[in-house]
């Protein structure tokens, strides 16, 4: 057996102010598929993530809450340990940015960097909100897109022509934060020289640890040339205070990748582990961390740059993935292909999607598609119809007619070791994050199995006189080519794997394989896994639906916002503008085609208004006529799918079943003002 490796593993830390979702479970899914095959490899290997609870869309996120940070981001990080959990990813730790021992390490490397002259201090202008008094990240102002006129684009990027620009380079620029004109401001802001590092850079990069792909990427920004790294924000800013440095903070993708050695310190102190095996010397271990293309150049400049500067070792490898399309296209609400992890798992088994992901996935950064077809079909034919009816069609024989004894040999020795002869190249496959590969290779050996099994036909010789044995050696070497195929599939499909421990009565190991499993008890066959119903997955698609019948624009598909956008803020003079009146409910009808709203005719005193509202799954029409509610009476007109809408109803309440918008019949009187 070849020396036992010592290897440490990250994936991204997800950012604490959104769901997890399957555009997310690419990487969580690759890492600990390469995590528990290093396990099974007699390697010892930990894995370790954290919630990067850090940065301006988590403070406000909060702030619009009306929650602490801490609060948002302890609930978020529950939410996402019990996503990964579901989805079998095993993490050794699950951790947060916003720890102590991430504030110490964070403050160390900063103090290291700054005593050796790797830090600058400047002054520069930003992009600052009058009102909100704040500092504005780019993504927190938007205004017309200056290269083709698109209005409401966000500061670095217009999403229609795709120019990236600028802030100050907007048109009409407003803050997203509280709707005010921002100015521009100068601040005394901190820097991390990452032009002296451009020699290290250049070698740690060709030294091979990135992928081509990659190496190509960072010649363009050696070309473009190294600019220095602004690692600081002005308060009010939800993170770390840098040290010496009042009312500064550490930009949170300074203390992001930090939170990788914060998470598996918090597991050495518990564990007993050396920290400083894995973080202060490259002689002995190795160091991985598993990454999406966007965040390329944080992980691959930025980060062994400031790793080298502070003392510590590089990472062994970066290694980026691609983005996740679903039947072809950018994940979409309204499509229903943007599907969070929970709402994938209310339908559906989690290794149904691992294995999918796994037989899509290469080394490379291309995107990788779920095309949702596709994905019940090679499940259902793959693992149902190919692997797991290996044990079942055997199973029954050797648990009914041999007591669960095993014959004391295998028939088909050849066939045996031809399958365990493949462990080697799928174990390269695997190493080299080539699962696709593997997985092609494992089906392709299953194909074997089932053609011996067919050929065999045990249920003819069971009729047969004195063929019990010769039926009990087929069975025995089918139940034998599957303990080989689970073994091989084992990082993919933990659960299954550890079901068919059971069943085999035997601890699935990739070094134990060259032993048949003869003479030897097993247990009752238990079905494994069952197949995808359309349903499940129809089910699923509408449960992710945003249905858009207020002719709204569909909402982006993907990135940190893209999920939580966060509103603006208004101030008192703008809400007082509203006109709420109370209206009579004169008329409520169905409206053909729509799936949520209502028709709503209302009295506002003498004044008749038509309203659509989404009421629909709370209210039957006839409930309605007759009551009173509130309305937005002076709500510019909108033309909506189904006609123009004349005024908004006001409701309250989850939504579904529960959407409250009637006033106690208590002598309201049409048209009166509410406030
Ligand atoms: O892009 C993101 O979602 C970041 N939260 C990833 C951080 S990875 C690491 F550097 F912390
Ligand atoms: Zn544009």
């Amino acid at each position: 057996m070849t020396t036992k490796r010592k290897i440490l593993v990250t994936s991204a830390l997800p950012y604490a102010n959104g769901s997890i979702h399957l555009g997310h479970l690419v990487e969580y899914i690759q890492t600990d598929i390469w995590a528990r095959f290093q396990q099974l490899q007699g390697h010892s290997c930990y894995y370790v993530c954290a919630d990067d609870a850090h940065g301006t869309p988590i403070m406000l996120r909060a702030r619009q809450d009306g929650i602490e940070p801490e609060q948002l981001i302890a609930a978020m990080q529950k939410e996402h340990e019990a996503d990964f959990a579901d989805f079998l990813v095993d993490f050794d730790n699950y951790y947060s940015t916003h720890s102590e021992e991430n504030r110490e390490l964070a403050s160390e490397i900063y103090l290291k960097l700054r005593e050796d002259g790797h830090i600058a201090t400047r002054t520069i202008s930003q992009s600052y909100d009058p009102e909100a008094e704040m500092f504005l990240p780019d993504r927190f102002i938007k205004g017309t897109c200056p290269k083709c006129g698109a209005e409401d684009q966000y500061g670095d990027n217009c999403e229609v022509c795709g120019a990236t620009y600028a802030p100050t380079e907007l048109i009409n620029p407003v803050s997203a934060i509280s709707g005010a004109t921002p100015i521009e401001k100068d601040s005394e802001q901190y820097f991390f020289k990452l032009s002296d590092f451009a020699d290290m850079l250049q070698q740690w990069m060709r030294a091979g640890h990135v992928q081509p792909e990659i190496a190509n990427k960072l010649d363009e920004w050696f070309e473009e040339g190294l600019q220095d790294w602004d690692i600081s924000r002005n308060a009010p800013y939800w993170g770390f205070e840098i040290p010496g440095a009042p009312g500064k903070f550490f930009y949170v993708w300074m203390d992001a990748p930090i939170g990788y050695m914060a998470s598996f310190k918090n597991l050495c102190d518990r564990e007993g582990i050396s920290f400083d095996d894995y973080w202060h010397s490259e002689a002995n271990t190795e160091l991985y961390h598993f990454i999406g293309k966007d965040i390329a150049r944080f992980h691959t400049l930025f980060w062994p740059a400031v790793l080298h500067g502070a003392g510590f070792r590089k990472p062994t490898a970066v290694y980026c993935h691609g983005f996740l399309t679903v039947n072809g296209q950018k994940m979409s609400k309204s499509r229903g292909t943007f599907i969070k992890a929970r709402t994938y798992l209310d339908n559906l088994k989690p290794e149904y999607l691992r294995y999918y992901y796994a037989a899509k996935l290469s080394s490379g950064v291309d995107d990788i598609d779920l095309n949702l077809e596709d994905f019940m079909q090679r499940v259902n034919s793959d693992l149902v119809g190919k692997v797991v009816n290996i044990a079942s069609r055997c199973a029954g024989f050797i648990n009914k007619r041999f007591d669960n004894r095993l014959s004391a040999e295998l028939p088909d020795a050849a066939l045996y070791n031809e399958l365990v002869n493949a462990g080697e190249s799928i174990a390269a496959e695997y190493e080299n994050r080539e699962y696709g590969k593997a997985v092609r290779e494992i089906m392709a050996l299953a194909d074997k199995a089932n053609v011996y099994i067919d050929n065999n036909k045990p249920w003819v010789l069971i009729k047969q006189e004195g063929k019990e044995a010769e039926v009990q050696a087929i069975c025995t070497q089918g139940i034998n080519l599957f303990r080989v195929l689970m073994t091989y599939l084992k990082p993919i499909l933990p659960q299954t794997a550890l079901k068919s421990e059971a069943f085999l009565n035997n601890e699935l190991q990739w070094h134990t394989l060259s032993e048949p499993l003869v003479a030897h008890s097993i247990n009752k066959f238990k079905p494994l896994m069952i197949r995808i119903d359309k349903e499940q997955i129809e089910a699923m698609v509408e449960q992710s639906t945003e249905h858009l019948e207020q002719n709204e624009e569909p909402a982006p598909a993907s990135g940190p916002l893209a999920d939580d956008p966060i509103a603006s803020q208004i101030q008192f003079d703008e809400f007082a503008k509203t006109d709420l009146r109370v209206a009579k409910i004169i008329k409520a009808e169905h409206v053909d085609g729509a799936d949520k709203l209502l028709q709503l005719t209302l009295d506002i005193g003498g004044e008749t208004r038509m309203v659509f509202a989404g009421i629909k799954s709370a209210y039957e029409p006839e409930m309605l006529e007759g009551r009173l509610t509130v309305m937005v009476a002076n709500l510019a007109p909108r033309k909506m799918k189904f006609g123009v809408s004349e005024g908004m109803v006001l409701a309250a309440g989850p939504g579904g079943r529960d959407l409250f918008i009637l006033s106690p019949d208590d002598g309201a009187q049409p048209g009166m003002r509410i406030k």
